[in-house]
Protein backbone atom coordinates (compact mmCIF):
# COMPACT_ATOMS: atom_id res chain seq x y z
CA UNK A 1 0.00 0.00 0.00
CA UNK A 2 1.49 3.34 -0.98
CA UNK A 3 2.45 5.48 2.18
CA UNK A 4 -0.20 8.51 1.35
CA UNK A 5 -3.22 5.72 1.07
CA UNK A 6 -1.97 4.79 4.59
CA UNK A 7 -2.17 8.13 5.97
CA UNK A 8 -5.34 9.18 4.52
CA UNK A 9 -6.43 5.69 6.05
CA UNK A 10 -5.33 6.50 8.99
CA UNK A 11 -6.83 9.95 9.18
CA UNK A 12 -10.04 8.27 8.10
CA UNK A 13 -10.16 6.50 11.25
CA UNK A 14 -9.44 9.29 13.74
CA UNK A 15 -12.53 11.17 12.18
CA UNK A 16 -14.55 8.58 12.18
CA UNK A 17 -14.50 6.57 15.55
CA UNK A 18 -17.84 5.94 16.17
CA UNK A 19 -18.56 4.14 12.21
CA UNK A 20 -16.50 1.47 13.33
CA UNK A 21 -17.76 1.04 16.81
CA UNK A 22 -21.41 1.07 15.06
CA UNK A 23 -19.70 -1.11 12.75
CA UNK A 24 -18.02 -3.60 14.75
CA UNK A 25 -21.48 -3.73 17.08
CA UNK A 26 -23.80 -4.26 13.72
CA UNK A 27 -21.04 -7.51 12.37
CA UNK A 28 -22.72 -9.69 15.35
CA UNK A 29 -25.98 -9.31 13.93
CA UNK A 30 -25.51 -8.42 10.21
CA UNK A 31 -23.60 -10.29 8.05
CA UNK A 32 -20.42 -8.35 7.12
CA UNK A 33 -22.16 -5.20 9.52
CA UNK A 34 -24.28 -3.89 7.04
CA UNK A 35 -27.80 -4.61 5.01
CA UNK A 36 -26.44 -4.64 1.32
CA UNK A 37 -23.06 -6.16 0.55
CA UNK A 38 -22.19 -3.35 -1.68
CA UNK A 39 -21.91 -0.88 1.92
CA UNK A 40 -19.42 -2.62 2.85
CA UNK A 41 -15.54 -1.35 2.74
CA UNK A 42 -12.36 -1.90 4.51
CA UNK A 43 -11.90 -0.95 7.04
CA UNK A 44 -15.11 -0.27 7.89
CA UNK A 45 -18.02 1.71 6.45
CA UNK A 46 -19.17 5.43 7.11
CA UNK A 47 -22.54 5.23 9.90
CA UNK A 48 -24.50 8.10 8.92
CA UNK A 49 -26.90 10.34 10.63
CA UNK A 50 -28.67 12.38 8.66
CA UNK A 51 -28.96 14.00 5.12
CA UNK A 52 -30.48 17.41 3.86
CA UNK A 53 -30.03 19.14 -0.03
CA UNK A 54 -26.98 17.98 -1.04
CA UNK A 55 -25.34 17.13 2.01
CA UNK A 56 -25.26 14.65 4.92
CA UNK A 57 -23.64 13.86 8.53
CA UNK A 58 -22.26 10.72 9.81
CA UNK A 59 -22.62 9.53 13.51
CA UNK A 60 -19.27 11.51 14.35
CA UNK A 61 -21.06 14.27 13.12
CA UNK A 62 -18.78 14.98 10.03
CA UNK A 63 -20.49 17.11 6.97
CA UNK A 64 -20.17 15.64 3.65
CA UNK A 65 -21.20 17.51 0.52
CA UNK A 66 -22.56 14.26 -1.01
CA UNK A 67 -22.40 12.61 -4.63
CA UNK A 68 -23.39 9.12 -3.28
CA UNK A 69 -27.08 10.07 -3.36
CA UNK A 70 -27.69 6.67 -2.38
CA UNK A 71 -26.12 4.98 -5.38
CA UNK A 72 -27.57 7.51 -7.16
CA UNK A 73 -30.81 7.05 -6.16
CA UNK A 74 -31.55 10.87 -5.41
CA UNK A 75 -30.96 13.17 -8.25
CA UNK A 76 -34.00 14.90 -5.84
CA UNK A 77 -31.41 15.17 -3.41
CA UNK A 78 -31.99 14.65 0.20
CA UNK A 79 -35.90 15.07 1.86
CA UNK A 80 -36.65 17.29 -1.42
CA UNK A 81 -39.42 19.75 0.00
CA UNK A 82 -41.91 18.42 -2.70
CA UNK A 83 -41.27 15.16 -1.79
CA UNK A 84 -41.70 15.61 1.84
CA UNK A 85 -44.60 17.57 1.23
CA UNK A 86 -46.44 14.78 -0.58
CA UNK A 87 -45.18 12.09 1.80
CA UNK A 88 -46.42 14.30 5.10
CA UNK A 89 -49.95 14.46 3.61
CA UNK A 90 -49.79 11.26 2.60
CA UNK A 91 -48.63 9.62 5.68
CA UNK A 92 -51.68 10.75 7.47
CA UNK A 93 -54.67 9.04 5.66
CA UNK A 94 -53.39 5.94 5.23
CA UNK A 95 -49.79 4.26 3.98
CA UNK A 96 -50.73 0.47 3.06
CA UNK A 97 -54.14 -0.43 1.75
CA UNK A 98 -53.30 -3.29 -1.29
CA UNK A 99 -56.25 -2.26 -2.75
CA UNK A 100 -55.95 -0.30 -6.29
CA UNK A 101 -55.98 3.59 -5.87
CA UNK A 102 -55.72 6.78 -8.87
CA UNK A 103 -52.00 7.39 -7.91
CA UNK A 104 -51.17 4.29 -9.97
CA UNK A 105 -53.02 5.25 -12.89
CA UNK A 106 -51.56 9.11 -12.24
CA UNK A 107 -48.03 7.84 -11.99
CA UNK A 108 -48.20 5.61 -15.48
CA UNK A 109 -49.69 8.47 -17.36
CA UNK A 110 -46.24 10.46 -15.85
CA UNK A 111 -44.41 7.11 -17.59
CA UNK A 112 -46.15 6.47 -20.64
CA UNK A 113 -45.81 10.12 -21.59
CA UNK A 114 -41.80 10.64 -20.68
CA UNK A 115 -41.01 6.56 -22.39
CA UNK A 116 -42.08 4.94 -24.94
CA UNK A 117 -44.48 2.73 -23.22
CA UNK A 118 -47.73 2.22 -23.23
CA UNK A 119 -48.43 -0.06 -19.89
CA UNK A 120 -47.11 -0.21 -16.45
CA UNK A 121 -46.71 -2.20 -13.36
CA UNK A 122 -44.63 -1.22 -10.37
CA UNK A 123 -42.78 -2.77 -7.69
CA UNK A 124 -40.39 -0.94 -5.33
CA UNK A 125 -37.00 -2.42 -6.30
CA UNK A 126 -34.91 -2.43 -9.52
CA UNK A 127 -34.21 -6.06 -8.85
CA UNK A 128 -37.83 -6.61 -9.11
CA UNK A 129 -38.25 -4.40 -12.01
CA UNK A 130 -36.20 -6.40 -14.48
CA UNK A 131 -36.76 -9.91 -12.77
CA UNK A 132 -40.39 -9.63 -13.72
CA UNK A 133 -39.38 -7.60 -17.17
CA UNK A 134 -37.55 -10.86 -18.26
CA UNK A 135 -40.25 -13.06 -17.24
CA UNK A 136 -42.37 -11.46 -19.33
CA UNK A 137 -40.09 -11.37 -21.95
CA UNK A 138 -39.45 -14.86 -22.00
CA UNK A 139 -43.46 -15.47 -21.55
CA UNK A 140 -44.16 -12.96 -24.55
CA UNK A 141 -41.77 -14.64 -26.94
CA UNK A 142 -42.23 -18.24 -25.69
CA UNK A 143 -38.41 -18.95 -24.92
CA UNK A 144 -36.11 -19.43 -22.24
CA UNK A 145 -32.78 -17.75 -22.78
CA UNK A 146 -31.71 -14.19 -22.51
CA UNK A 147 -28.55 -12.40 -23.23
CA UNK A 148 -26.89 -9.73 -20.93
CA UNK A 149 -23.91 -7.75 -21.39
CA UNK A 150 -20.61 -9.04 -18.98
CA UNK A 151 -19.71 -6.86 -16.70
CA UNK A 152 -23.67 -5.50 -16.69
CA UNK A 153 -25.69 -5.91 -13.42
CA UNK A 154 -29.48 -5.86 -13.51
CA UNK A 155 -30.49 -6.51 -9.43
CA UNK A 156 -30.45 -10.08 -7.51
CA UNK A 157 -32.08 -12.34 -8.82
CA UNK A 158 -30.71 -15.69 -10.78
CA UNK A 159 -31.33 -14.93 -14.09
CA UNK A 160 -29.57 -11.42 -13.98
CA UNK A 161 -26.62 -12.81 -11.19
CA UNK A 162 -24.30 -13.68 -14.09
CA UNK A 163 -21.30 -12.68 -15.03
CA UNK A 164 -21.94 -9.26 -12.95
CA UNK A 165 -17.96 -9.18 -11.62
CA UNK A 166 -15.92 -12.22 -13.05
CA UNK A 167 -12.50 -12.15 -12.41
CA UNK A 168 -10.58 -12.09 -15.63
CA UNK A 169 -9.36 -15.78 -15.69
CA UNK A 170 -12.76 -17.02 -15.45
CA UNK A 171 -14.52 -14.76 -18.27
CA UNK A 172 -13.49 -17.13 -21.55
CA UNK A 173 -12.83 -16.02 -24.51
CA UNK A 174 -13.28 -12.10 -25.48
CA UNK A 175 -15.36 -13.38 -28.46
CA UNK A 176 -17.75 -15.40 -26.55
CA UNK A 177 -17.66 -14.89 -23.18
CA UNK A 178 -18.37 -17.51 -20.10
CA UNK A 179 -21.11 -17.62 -17.94
CA UNK A 180 -19.92 -17.04 -14.46
CA UNK A 181 -22.42 -17.06 -11.57
CA UNK A 182 -22.40 -14.04 -9.46
CA UNK A 183 -21.69 -16.04 -6.02
CA UNK A 184 -23.51 -19.31 -4.48
CA UNK A 185 -27.01 -20.36 -4.79
CA UNK A 186 -27.61 -19.44 -8.72
CA UNK A 187 -28.79 -23.15 -10.09
CA UNK A 188 -27.01 -24.34 -13.17
CA UNK A 189 -29.95 -24.53 -15.18
CA UNK A 190 -30.48 -20.41 -14.70
CA UNK A 191 -26.87 -19.70 -15.34
CA UNK A 192 -27.04 -21.73 -18.71
CA UNK A 193 -30.04 -19.91 -19.72
CA UNK A 194 -28.27 -16.27 -19.52
CA UNK A 195 -25.41 -15.54 -22.56
CA UNK A 196 -23.18 -13.51 -22.45
CA UNK A 197 -21.66 -11.09 -24.66
CA UNK A 198 -19.25 -7.91 -24.57
CA UNK A 199 -21.14 -4.58 -24.24
CA UNK A 200 -19.86 -3.08 -27.01
CA UNK A 201 -19.48 -5.75 -29.42
CA UNK A 202 -22.52 -6.24 -31.91
CA UNK A 203 -20.88 -9.27 -33.53
CA UNK A 204 -20.56 -11.53 -30.18
CA UNK A 205 -24.20 -10.81 -29.72
CA UNK A 206 -25.10 -11.81 -33.45
CA UNK A 207 -22.91 -14.78 -32.93
CA UNK A 208 -25.03 -16.01 -30.27
CA UNK A 209 -28.52 -15.45 -32.12
CA UNK A 210 -26.71 -17.78 -34.50
CA UNK A 211 -25.34 -20.64 -32.05
CA UNK A 212 -28.65 -20.30 -30.22
CA UNK A 213 -31.47 -19.98 -33.10
CA UNK A 214 -34.75 -19.42 -31.90
CA UNK A 215 -33.85 -19.60 -28.38
CA UNK A 216 -33.63 -16.35 -27.39
CA UNK A 217 -35.84 -14.98 -25.73
CA UNK A 218 -34.17 -10.85 -24.83
CA UNK A 219 -31.01 -9.03 -25.17
CA UNK A 220 -31.29 -7.29 -21.35
CA UNK A 221 -28.89 -3.84 -21.51
CA UNK A 222 -28.29 -1.06 -19.75
CA UNK A 223 -28.00 2.04 -22.18
CA UNK A 224 -25.14 3.12 -20.46
CA UNK A 225 -23.53 0.75 -18.29
CA UNK A 226 -23.22 2.06 -14.52
CA UNK A 227 -21.47 -0.53 -12.79
CA UNK A 228 -17.94 -0.30 -14.15
CA UNK A 229 -17.85 3.52 -14.08
CA UNK A 230 -19.57 4.84 -17.05
CA UNK A 231 -19.00 3.16 -19.93
CA UNK A 232 -20.57 4.87 -22.91
CA UNK A 233 -22.46 2.94 -25.75
CA UNK A 234 -20.35 3.43 -28.92
CA UNK A 235 -22.67 5.12 -32.10
CA UNK A 236 -24.91 2.74 -33.69
CA UNK A 237 -23.97 0.18 -30.92
CA UNK A 238 -28.06 0.58 -28.95
CA UNK A 239 -29.69 0.74 -32.44
CA UNK A 240 -27.79 -2.05 -33.80
CA UNK A 241 -29.34 -4.31 -30.98
CA UNK A 242 -32.08 -3.27 -31.18
CA UNK A 243 -32.48 -4.39 -35.15
CA UNK A 244 -30.46 -7.06 -34.27
CA UNK A 245 -33.23 -8.40 -31.72
CA UNK A 246 -35.95 -7.37 -33.84
CA UNK A 247 -34.64 -9.81 -36.75
CA UNK A 248 -34.31 -12.56 -34.24
CA UNK A 249 -37.48 -12.17 -33.11
CA UNK A 250 -36.39 -11.12 -29.67
CA UNK A 251 -37.18 -8.54 -27.04
CA UNK A 252 -35.51 -5.69 -25.98
CA UNK A 253 -34.83 -5.24 -22.65
CA UNK A 254 -33.32 -1.29 -21.53
CA UNK A 255 -32.54 -1.65 -17.91
CA UNK A 256 -32.84 2.14 -17.31
CA UNK A 257 -32.52 1.75 -13.19
CA UNK A 258 -30.29 4.28 -13.51
CA UNK A 259 -30.43 6.17 -16.51
CA UNK A 260 -34.51 6.26 -16.69
CA UNK A 261 -34.23 9.51 -14.07
CA UNK A 262 -30.98 10.95 -14.49
CA UNK A 263 -30.06 10.48 -18.22
CA UNK A 264 -32.44 12.87 -19.79
CA UNK A 265 -35.91 13.78 -19.23
CA UNK A 266 -37.46 10.38 -21.30
CA UNK A 267 -34.24 8.44 -19.93
CA UNK A 268 -31.71 6.33 -22.36
CA UNK A 269 -34.82 6.06 -24.84
CA UNK A 270 -35.57 9.56 -25.47
CA UNK A 271 -31.51 10.62 -24.86
CA UNK A 272 -30.87 7.62 -27.60
CA UNK A 273 -33.81 7.76 -29.46
CA UNK A 274 -34.26 4.33 -29.23
CA UNK A 275 -37.74 2.31 -28.74
CA UNK A 276 -37.06 -0.79 -26.92
CA UNK A 277 -39.82 -3.44 -26.16
CA UNK A 278 -39.53 -3.50 -22.46
CA UNK A 279 -38.56 -0.22 -20.09
CA UNK A 280 -37.14 -0.73 -16.12
CA UNK A 281 -37.44 2.35 -14.03
CA UNK A 282 -36.37 2.32 -10.23
CA UNK A 283 -33.69 4.51 -7.94
CA UNK A 284 -34.50 8.60 -8.64
CA UNK A 285 -37.66 7.74 -9.97
CA UNK A 286 -39.17 7.09 -6.05
CA UNK A 287 -37.55 10.22 -4.80
CA UNK A 288 -35.53 8.35 -2.54
CA UNK A 289 -38.64 6.06 -1.50
CA UNK A 290 -38.92 2.65 -2.97
CA UNK A 291 -40.44 2.84 -6.06
CA UNK A 292 -39.85 0.75 -9.44
CA UNK A 293 -41.70 0.36 -12.36
CA UNK A 294 -41.83 -1.96 -16.02
CA UNK A 295 -43.51 -0.58 -18.92
CA UNK A 296 -43.81 -1.86 -22.22
CA UNK A 297 -46.36 -2.41 -25.46
CA UNK A 298 -49.52 -3.24 -24.84
CA UNK A 299 -48.42 -6.15 -26.59
CA UNK A 300 -46.47 -7.52 -24.56
CA UNK A 301 -48.20 -6.25 -21.46
CA UNK A 302 -51.11 -8.66 -22.65
CA UNK A 303 -49.43 -11.40 -20.96
CA UNK A 304 -50.26 -9.83 -17.31
CA UNK A 305 -53.65 -8.81 -18.54
CA UNK A 306 -54.67 -12.08 -20.03
CA UNK A 307 -53.71 -14.03 -16.74
CA UNK A 308 -50.43 -16.02 -18.73
CA UNK A 309 -48.04 -13.80 -16.68
CA UNK A 310 -48.36 -13.24 -13.09
CA UNK A 311 -47.63 -10.45 -11.49
CA UNK A 312 -48.41 -9.04 -7.58
CA UNK A 313 -46.48 -7.77 -4.65
CA UNK A 314 -48.18 -6.66 -1.55
CA UNK A 315 -46.53 -3.72 -1.79
CA UNK A 316 -46.80 -2.51 -4.97
CA UNK A 317 -47.98 1.24 -5.16
CA UNK A 318 -47.79 1.44 -1.74
CA UNK A 319 -49.49 5.00 -1.37
CA UNK A 320 -46.26 6.29 0.68
CA UNK A 321 -43.60 5.88 -2.54
CA UNK A 322 -46.31 6.14 -5.43
CA UNK A 323 -46.94 10.79 -3.88
CA UNK A 324 -43.35 10.50 -3.71
CA UNK A 325 -42.98 9.55 -7.34
CA UNK A 326 -45.58 11.11 -8.44
CA UNK A 327 -44.15 14.66 -6.69
CA UNK A 328 -40.53 13.13 -8.15
CA UNK A 329 -42.17 13.50 -11.82
CA UNK A 330 -44.31 16.52 -11.34
CA UNK A 331 -42.04 18.85 -9.51
CA UNK A 332 -38.31 17.76 -9.78
CA UNK A 333 -37.50 15.28 -12.54
CA UNK A 334 -38.64 18.97 -14.67
CA UNK A 335 -36.78 20.05 -18.08
CA UNK A 336 -35.29 22.94 -16.13
CA UNK A 337 -33.79 19.95 -13.70
CA UNK A 338 -31.55 18.55 -16.48
CA UNK A 339 -30.35 22.03 -17.41
CA UNK A 340 -29.03 22.69 -13.85
CA UNK A 341 -27.79 19.04 -13.52
CA UNK A 342 -26.01 18.80 -16.92
CA UNK A 343 -24.75 22.36 -16.48
CA UNK A 344 -22.97 21.69 -13.02
CA UNK A 345 -21.79 18.37 -13.95
CA UNK A 346 -19.69 20.21 -17.15
CA UNK A 347 -18.54 22.12 -14.65
CA UNK A 348 -17.09 19.43 -12.28
CA UNK A 349 -15.62 17.72 -15.02
CA UNK A 350 -14.22 20.32 -16.11
CA UNK A 351 -13.10 21.46 -12.75
CA UNK A 352 -11.19 17.83 -12.85
CA UNK A 353 -10.49 17.54 -16.37
CA UNK A 354 -7.96 21.39 -15.52
CA UNK A 355 -6.68 19.41 -12.19
CA UNK A 356 -5.63 16.43 -14.31
CA UNK A 357 -3.88 18.06 -16.87
CA UNK A 358 -2.61 20.47 -14.66
CA UNK A 359 -0.82 18.11 -12.11
CA UNK A 360 -0.46 15.53 -14.63
CA UNK A 361 -2.37 12.56 -13.14
CA UNK A 362 -2.93 9.97 -15.52
CA UNK A 363 -6.99 9.37 -15.48
CA UNK A 364 -10.01 10.57 -17.80
CA UNK A 365 -13.34 11.94 -17.51
CA UNK A 366 -16.63 9.98 -18.47
CA UNK A 367 -19.72 11.55 -17.82
CA UNK A 368 -23.74 11.26 -18.95
CA UNK A 369 -26.54 13.23 -17.69
CA UNK A 370 -26.11 13.83 -14.09
CA UNK A 371 -23.47 11.15 -13.82
CA UNK A 372 -19.71 11.73 -14.00
CA UNK A 373 -16.30 9.71 -13.30
CA UNK A 374 -12.76 9.64 -12.91
CA UNK A 375 -11.23 6.55 -14.37
CA UNK A 376 -7.65 5.62 -13.45
CA UNK A 377 -7.05 4.78 -17.31
CA UNK A 378 -5.41 6.40 -20.12
CA UNK A 379 -8.91 6.56 -21.93
CA UNK A 380 -12.84 5.67 -21.30
CA UNK A 381 -13.74 2.05 -21.04
CA UNK A 382 -15.82 0.53 -24.18
CA UNK A 383 -16.59 -2.80 -21.95
CA UNK A 384 -16.25 -4.52 -18.54
CA UNK A 385 -12.60 -6.25 -19.15
CA UNK A 386 -11.21 -2.77 -20.15
CA UNK A 387 -12.66 -1.83 -16.76
CA UNK A 388 -10.81 -4.63 -14.71
CA UNK A 389 -7.46 -2.50 -15.75
CA UNK A 390 -8.66 0.79 -13.70
CA UNK A 391 -5.99 1.61 -10.66
CA UNK A 392 -8.08 0.54 -7.66
CA UNK A 393 -5.34 1.31 -5.36
CA UNK A 394 -4.77 4.68 -6.28
CA UNK A 395 -8.77 5.29 -6.82
CA UNK A 396 -9.19 4.23 -2.93
CA UNK A 397 -6.84 7.17 -2.34
CA UNK A 398 -8.40 9.73 -4.02
CA UNK A 399 -11.60 8.07 -2.49
CA UNK A 400 -10.63 8.58 1.05
CA UNK A 401 -8.80 11.56 0.54
CA UNK A 402 -11.73 13.69 -1.01
CA UNK A 403 -14.06 11.90 1.92
CA UNK A 404 -11.39 13.00 4.55
CA UNK A 405 -11.79 16.82 3.29
CA UNK A 406 -15.76 16.37 3.36
CA UNK A 407 -16.56 15.61 -0.30
CA UNK A 408 -18.23 11.86 -0.73
CA UNK A 409 -17.37 12.29 -4.35
CA UNK A 410 -19.16 9.00 -5.76
CA UNK A 411 -20.21 5.67 -4.01
CA UNK A 412 -17.60 3.40 -2.23
CA UNK A 413 -16.08 1.01 -5.15
CA UNK A 414 -14.46 2.13 -8.54
CA UNK A 415 -17.36 0.68 -10.65
CA UNK A 416 -19.75 3.45 -9.42
CA UNK A 417 -20.19 7.13 -10.30
CA UNK A 418 -21.11 10.67 -9.15
CA UNK A 419 -24.57 11.71 -8.99
CA UNK A 420 -25.16 15.78 -9.28
CA UNK A 421 -28.69 16.52 -7.45
CA UNK A 422 -31.23 19.23 -8.08
CA UNK A 423 -30.44 20.56 -4.96
CA UNK A 424 -26.60 20.42 -4.98
CA UNK A 425 -25.28 24.61 -5.63
CA UNK A 426 -22.67 26.00 -7.80
CA UNK A 427 -20.51 26.49 -4.53
CA UNK A 428 -20.62 22.96 -4.04
CA UNK A 429 -19.08 22.27 -7.07
CA UNK A 430 -16.76 24.43 -6.29
CA UNK A 431 -16.10 23.10 -3.21
CA UNK A 432 -15.62 19.71 -4.93
CA UNK A 433 -13.61 20.93 -7.37
CA UNK A 434 -11.33 23.00 -4.97
CA UNK A 435 -10.98 19.30 -2.82
CA UNK A 436 -9.62 17.32 -5.90
CA UNK A 437 -7.57 20.14 -6.31
CA UNK A 438 -5.78 19.68 -3.34
CA UNK A 439 -5.68 15.46 -3.10
CA UNK A 440 -4.47 15.28 -7.00
CA UNK A 441 -0.59 16.25 -6.22
CA UNK A 442 -0.23 13.80 -4.07
CA UNK A 443 -2.06 11.06 -6.38
CA UNK A 444 0.49 12.20 -9.09
CA UNK A 445 3.04 11.68 -7.06
CA UNK A 446 2.06 7.80 -6.23
CA UNK A 447 0.91 7.07 -9.39
CA UNK A 448 4.53 8.25 -10.93
CA UNK A 449 6.48 6.18 -8.50
CA UNK A 450 3.80 3.33 -9.24
CA UNK A 451 4.66 3.93 -13.22
CA UNK A 452 8.64 4.14 -12.54
CA UNK A 453 8.10 0.99 -10.44
CA UNK A 454 6.25 -1.13 -12.67
CA UNK A 455 9.31 0.23 -15.42
CA UNK A 456 11.78 -1.10 -13.21
C1 LIG B 1 -28.72 -0.94 -13.66
C2 LIG B 1 -29.30 -1.52 -12.41
N1 LIG B 1 -30.30 -2.41 -12.50
C3 LIG B 1 -30.87 -2.94 -11.41
C4 LIG B 1 -30.43 -2.62 -10.15
C5 LIG B 1 -31.06 -3.23 -8.95
O1 LIG B 1 -31.81 -2.28 -8.27
P1 LIG B 1 -32.17 -2.49 -6.72
O2 LIG B 1 -30.90 -2.37 -5.96
O3 LIG B 1 -33.16 -1.42 -6.44
O4 LIG B 1 -32.76 -3.85 -6.60
C6 LIG B 1 -29.39 -1.70 -10.02
C7 LIG B 1 -28.89 -1.33 -8.68
O5 LIG B 1 -27.87 -0.73 -8.51
C8 LIG B 1 -28.80 -1.14 -11.17
O6 LIG B 1 -27.80 -0.26 -11.08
Amino acid sequence: MHGVLKKELETYEKRTPRSREAHTRALNRLPLGVASNYRAYDPYPLFVKEGQGGRIRDIDGNEYIDFNLCFGTLMAGHSHPAVVRAVEQRLKIGTAFGMPHDMEWELAEEICQRYPVDMVRFGSSGTEATMHAVRLARAAVGRDRIIKMEGGYHGLHDAALVSVKPKLEQCGPADEPTPVPGGAGIPAAHVANTLIAQFNDLPGAERLFHKFPGQIAAVIVEPIMMNVGICLPDPGYLQGLRDLTKKHGALLIFDEVKTGAKLAYGGACEYFGIRPDIVCLAKSIGGGFPLSAFGATREVMDQISQHKVFHGGTYNTNPISMAAGLATFREVLTRDAYTHVNRLNTKLVAGYQKTLDKTGLKGCMVSAGANGVLMFRDKPIRNYREWLQVDTELWRHYWFAMVNRGVLAQPHWWDEQWTISVQHTEAEIDRHIAVFEEVAPALARAQKEQFAAAAR
